[in-house]
């Protein structure tokens, strides 16, 4: 290697740049919402046991990975198991999940910015009727949008890892923070917000079914970045002076918290200003709640605090929900990026070229799936419907790759990297590490129970999404 590798500047940094990759739009609604009604407090605890004894040593491993190989996951993959095609199809996987991701989450953060440029223009009112949604996204404006979102990302990118990435991440992580807490601290003042906080924190084991302990484990495996190349990316920028464990705790602890947090805010929000609400009705989609449900929720303000006041905090909310799916924008186009940077030897400005041209033109079909051009909008047939570009997209990447993305590093670092040289990474850097209790876990459970889940977790979604087959229902 003739150039250095690019690296992080400092530890909180790194910890900022992957939390704020992990926190994203499903960590704001998505997550509060599922967890009020499938149990309140006892999916809680479901979750956080489920991010600490399955999705923390994925992450150390996808981590190790990347700094002991110092390369994208495709290179890493070829690193680990050089000249054996079936190993690099996990590499190429790798490289074209997060890519495909990306093309989604573009869409969905532009649909973000457009509402939130409605409502600091004074639209609040038109915005809270629920057909809006439709009008706007199969209106011209959403290509004007696109594009300020590439270009914002396009700016972050081209500065590089810690100009661009880390200073990006430095500046719109603790503001998210600040701009949650103070959300959070103005719900609960409201009227009514205690009852919201019931709902979301009081215990129910009665809801916890196969089917609900399946999708906590889901959701804590996508929330963490997991099975996108994210981490063995970052992991590959880290410093060898930092600690593995040490830092894959904090950034669980960002997300998890952040999530948590979230729900102090939603569902009190939900509760007091809309008292009569039937919370079993809310749907579970983090793309209805937030474009169709909360700005009517937000408008419902109006009584209190006045209309300005009332898109103030509509705006905040949106604003706070923009910066979260930037930080996980860029962390995920970083991952196709460093891959034609090392893979084909580009410079960084031309690999964004190349990466940002294919995205552009996916996300641009993507726009075009909701009605404005039938070949994209009836795009395929499956699972016992029509699918459109958008749907097959998340299906196929978001949904089910990821887990088996998941699966093959486990492998990847338990099988084909001697394990106790995965160990001697994960030492560099953390004194205490070496002969832990956390260390023999790590060994234990990457080479046995945590690939399993997994691969059953693919195969059951493969099933469910693809063949309309409920393999839980089925079974329990
Ligand atoms: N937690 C994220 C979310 O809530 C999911 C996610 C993690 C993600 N990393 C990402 C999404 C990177 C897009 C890009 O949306």
């Amino acid at each position: 290697m003739t150039t250095q590798r690019e690296e992080f500047g400092s530890r909180i940094g790194f910890i900022l740049a992957a939390a704020g990759s992990a926190v994203g739009i499903g960590n704001l609604v998505g997550f509060p919402v599922n967890a009020a009604k499938n149990g309140g407090g006892a999916f809680l605890l479901i979750y956080a046991i489920f991010v600490f004894t399955v999705c923390l040593p994925v992450m150390m491993a996808e981590l190790a990975a990347g700094r002991k190989s110092n390369k994208n996951p495709l290179g890493a993959y070829q690193y680990f198991a050089p000249n054996q095609k079936l190993w690099s199809i996990g590499g190429w996987l790798s490289l074209i999940t997060p890519f495909m991701i990306a093309v989604f989450y573009a869409v969905i953060t532009l649909w973000v910015l457009g509402y939130l440029v409605a409502i600091i223009s004074g639209d609040l009112n038109l915005v809270a009727n629920p057909d809006y949604f439709g009008k706007f996204i199969n209106s011209s404006k959403v290509f004007l949008y696109l594009a300020i979102i590439t270009g914002i990302v396009w700016y972050i990118l081209q500065s590089g890892i810690k100009e661009g990435i880390e200073k990006g991440a430095k500046f719109m992580m603790p503001t998210l923070f600040i701009m949650l807490v103070a959300l959070v601290a103005f719900v609960l003042t409201q009227d009514n917000a205690a009852a919201g906080l019931h709902f979301y924190l009081v215990p129910d084991a009665s809801k916890i079914t196969p089917a609900v302990v399946n999708g906590a484990l889901g959701q804590a495996f996508f929330s963490l970045s997991l099975g996108m190349g994210i981490m063995i990316t970052y992991g590959s920028y880290m410093s060898r002076h930092n600690s593995i464990p040490g830092s894959a705790k904090m950034i669980a602890i960002c997300d998890t918290g952040v999530a948590f947090t979230a729900g102090l805010m939603i569902l009190p929000a939900i509760f007091s200003f809309n008292p009569d609400i039937n919370p079993e009705e809310l749907s579970s989609s983090s793309v209805s709640l937030i474009f169709t449900f909360l700005p009517k929720i937000f408008l419902a303000l109006e009584s209190s605090i006045g209309y300005i006041g009332a898109s103030f905090i509509a705006a905040s909310f949106f604003l706070l929900v923009l910066f979260a799916a930037l930080t996980s924008l860029v962390s995920i186009i970083e991952v196709p990026v460093s891959g034609v940077m090392d893979q084909l030897g580009k410079t960084r400005k031309q690999a964004l070229t190349i990466i940002g041209g294919g995205m552009i033109l996916l996300s641009v079909f993507c726009a075009l799936s909701f009605g404005l051009v039938s070949f994209f909008t009836e795009f395929a047939i499956y699972g016992g419907g029509i699918k459109s570009f958008f749907d097959l997209i998340i299906d196929v990447f978001y949904e089910t790759i990821l887990p088996l993305n998941g699966f093959l590093i486990c492998m990847l670092v338990s099988y084909r990297w001697k394990r106790s040289e995965m160990h001697k990474e994960l030492e560099k850097g953390d004194d205490n590490f070496h002969g832990s209790f956390t260390e023999r876990y790590v060994d234990f459970s990457l080479s046995t129970f945590i690939p399993v889940i997994l691969f059953l977790i693919f195969l059951n979604t493969v099933a469910l999404k693809f063949f309309s087959f409920d393999v839980i229902a089925e079974l329990f």
